[in-house]
Order: structure tokens, then sequence, then C-alpha cells
């Protein structure tokens, strides 16, 4: 569905995409997980064939965008960073003015904007006008639209920044009915649960390079132990990362905890209380695409 290759993107002097290789297979959720300013939404929007790459090679279904533009984004979905819905225009308006920008007749534009109402559990909002909308509504009007000309591959850009927890999995439930019909999923997030849950295979980009690759289970065994020990002292009675270096394979401080990563982490507690040590908190958990980051960036996701 789409083949990267030394794929790169410059405003002026700076390189916000350093020549990645990616490729995305049909019928996969592929994600790019990583923090702000990673080049992740630059990286989009040349795969969206909106942004003209600076260099190297990019196909995208097949097609080159920068000769069959026209073509490809006919058969893609986008949902971008920021909604752009018409403000001014009734939910149901937003969803048929799209259809008719992509070439539907007035009846097929009528009954795809039916079908996308219920999919988007918008149909009792219809004829709302969308700037009250919560946040979470508007998230889902905007994938509805992104699926009026039924794409192949649907790109979705941080499709659940801002969004409390609730509206998040309802998002993510929608996403998995599109997944399962078929649809190939490519999402851009700096949420690694939200990677951990939808994604197949993921890659994480830092600073406009793509610095691990796998499926989330792949990463977590490759860059991290399979649990983790958090422990917090009481400020000011903190122990240096030497002082548990028997007791796991890595250690990591934090600003406000210590991080022990080891296969069993009730055992290196076990240990920590007969040393005599009395942390504030401890909690054993499994490891998560958020250690693999740190691990591999010395960072953590979101500050
Ligand atoms: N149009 C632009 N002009 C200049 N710099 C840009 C532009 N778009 C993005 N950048 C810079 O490129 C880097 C990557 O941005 P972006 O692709 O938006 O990252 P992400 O989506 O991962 O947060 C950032 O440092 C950003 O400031
Ligand atoms: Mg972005």
């Amino acid at each position: 569905m789409v083949q990267a290759k030394a794929l790169t993107k410059r405003f002026g002097e700076f390189e916000a995409v350093r020549g990645i290789d990616v490729e995305v297979r049909r019928g996969e959720a592929f994600g790019f997980l990583g923090p702000n300013g990673a080049g992740k939404s630059s990286t989009m929007r040349m795969i969206a064939s909106v942004s003209p790459r600076t260099d190297g090679d990019l196909k995208v279904l097949g097609l080159d965008p920068d000769t069959d533009g026209p073509r490809i984004r006919a058969r893609l979905g986008v949902v971008p960073q920021q909604d752009n819905l018409d403000n001014e225009l009734t939910v149901r308006q937003n969803l048929q003015v799209y259809g008719r920008y992509f070439g539907l007749s007035r009846a097929e534009t009528r009954r795809k904007a039916v079908e996308l109402l219920e999919f988007a559990q918008l149909t009792d909002r219809a004829e709302a006008e969308v700037e009250p909308l919560s946040g979470g509504m508007k998230r889902r009007l905007t994938i509805a639209r992104s699926l009026v000309n039924d794409p192949e591959l649907l790109l979705l850009d941080e499709p659940t920044t801002g969004l409390d927890p609730q509206a998040r999995h309802l998002l993510w439930d929608r996403l998995f009915r599109l997944k399962a019909q078929g649809v190939t999923l490519i999402v851009t997030t700096h949420y690694m649960d939200e990677a951990e849950q939808l994604c197949d295979r993921l890659v994480v980009m830092d600073g406009g390079r793509i610095v691990a690759e796998g499926s989330p289970a792949q990463l977590i065994s490759r860059y991290s132990t399979r649990e983790v020990l958090e422990l917090r002292f009481p400020p000011g009675q903190e122990f240096p990362p030497e002082h548990f270096a028997d007791l796991a394979e890595r250690v990591e401080p934090l600003p406000d905890r210590i991080l022990l990563y080891t296969a069993t982490g009730e055992a290196a507690l076990e240990q920590v209380h007969a040393r005599g040590l009395r942390p504030l908190s401890s909690l054993v958990r499994r490891s998560t695409l958020e250690d693999v980051f740190l691990r591999l960036t010395g960072r953590t996701l979101v500050d």
C-alpha cells in the first residue's frame, strides 16, 4: 500500500524527515509512534500526496504522488491532525458536501451519509450544527467524512489526541471495525497505549528518523524486559541507580521514580525489602512501548 525508501522532507535548511524506509501491507494497521516534532505529520502529508517529498522514493497504492496525486487521493481517506470540518454546515451536510466533492451523485451521497452517520454514531445529531459537538463527536465525524469515497487506505494523524478515555475507546472501536472490513490503516500517535491497542506493526520515530520497527510485542521483547518494578522514595531519600544494579537488568532513574527492568518484578521487590529499604510506593507492571521509547532515546514519550 505504501513503499518509501530514503524518504526525506526538508523545510528550507531543516530536515523534518531524514531518509526513512517504510513498507505498509494491505489490510494491516500500521503506526508511526513518536513525540511531538518527530516528523510524523510531515510523513503522513507526503503519503497523503498533499506535500511533495524533497528526496527519496515513494509509492502509494503503487503510484507516484509526484505524478499521480489526484488518482491516489481519490482512493485515500485522510483524517488530519486538526479537524477541519465546516462549522457553518450541519453534521449531515458536512458528509454530503464531501460526497459531492468526490463526484458521487446526489442520491448516492444521501445514502452514503445515512450509512456513515450510523457508523459514527451520530444519527441523532444529523441535523445539528458542528460547532457545539464534543471533541469525540467531531473526530468521529471527520473519520466518517474520510470514508465517503470508500477508501482502501485510511490515514489518521493523531486520531485521539485531546479526547477523554471514553471517547478514545469509542473511536478505537470504530477503527477496529474498519480494519475488520479490510481497510488498511496508517495511524500516527504519541500515545504508546494507542499504538499498542491499534497497530499490528509500527515504527518508532524520533528526530525525523526511524529508531525501531516491529510489532508491539516484538519491540517490547527486543528492547525491554518482561516486567518493570517502579519505586518511589521520599524526596531527599532517593538512591543512585547503582544501588539496584544487581537486582535488575537495567535501572532507569526518572525525576519522580526509579525503574528496575527485570523478568520478575515481585522477586526484585522482595530483595528491595530484604535490604531494609522502604519505598513510599512500589508497582510491578508489564513493559510497554513507553519503556521501549525510553530505552531507545533516553526520554519519555509524553513529558
Ligand atoms: N511547514 C513547515 N515549515 C517548517 N517547519 C515545519 C513545517 N512543518 C513541520 N515543521 C517542523 O518539522 C518538524 C516535524 O514536524 P511534524 O512532522 O509536524 O512532527 P510530528 O507530527 O511528529 O509532531 C518539527 O520540528 C516542525 O516544527
Ligand atoms: Mg503531528
